[in-house]
């Protein structure tokens, strides 16, 4: 499996933070066995956002692509909507079932608007923007990850052998 990370920060785009979580969300890939083959981070604007979002899916650059930051409820936090904006179908069991695993570690967790969904052969997954969020948001879901992509490949795979 093959992911992409892109950062949506303001600051970290315009080099006045640095950015954590995009190396803390590459390392805990490899961990996983999973190889990152692009990293962006770029400011939360819904046209940028949509633009490289549809670029990354259009080249079949990754299986996930994973988004990080930009799902709250700021002014800016403009994430889940431009996702929306650029996908074929929506998975909402994925924003479900983060924030119901969150909700567990802090109420803060009700403020992420992170949703997931697929365009052409490509499953994306916003994740909140801290490192801390983000593993903790990520780790709820991987286990259905792999083999949400290899469906969404076309895996015809009979799910009920799958008991995990
Ligand atoms: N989910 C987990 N698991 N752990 C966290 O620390 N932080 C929350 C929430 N989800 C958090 C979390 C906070 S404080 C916010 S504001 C929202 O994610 C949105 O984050 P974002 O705007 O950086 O995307």
């Amino acid at each position: 499996m093959i992911a992409a990370v892109l950062i949506l920060s303001d600051k970290g785009a315009a080099g006045e933070r640095e950015d954590l979580s995009g190396p803390a969300l590459m390392q805990w890939l490899t961990t996983k066995g999973v190889k990152t083959a692009r990293y962006q981070i770029i400011p939360d604007d819904f046209t940028t956002i949509a633009t490289v979002l549809t670029q990354w899916t259009d080249e079949a650059c990754c299986d996930v692509l994973i988004t990080c930051g930009g799902t709250g409820v700021s002014p800016r936090d403009v994430t889940p909507e431009a996702t929306l904006s650029i996908i074929d179908r929506s998975l909402p069991g994925f924003g479900e079932a983060m924030r119901a695993a969150s909700l567990k570690i802090t109420p803060m967790a009700v403020l992420s608007r992170a949703m997931a969904g697929i365009r052409k052969n490509c499953l994306i997954i916003n994740l909140p923007g801290s490192p801390k969020a983000a593993i903790e948001n990520l780790e709820s879901v991987w286990a259905a990850v792999a083999h949400g992509v290899e469906k969404i490949g076309g895996s015809t795979v009979d799910c009920a052998h799958i008991h995990h």
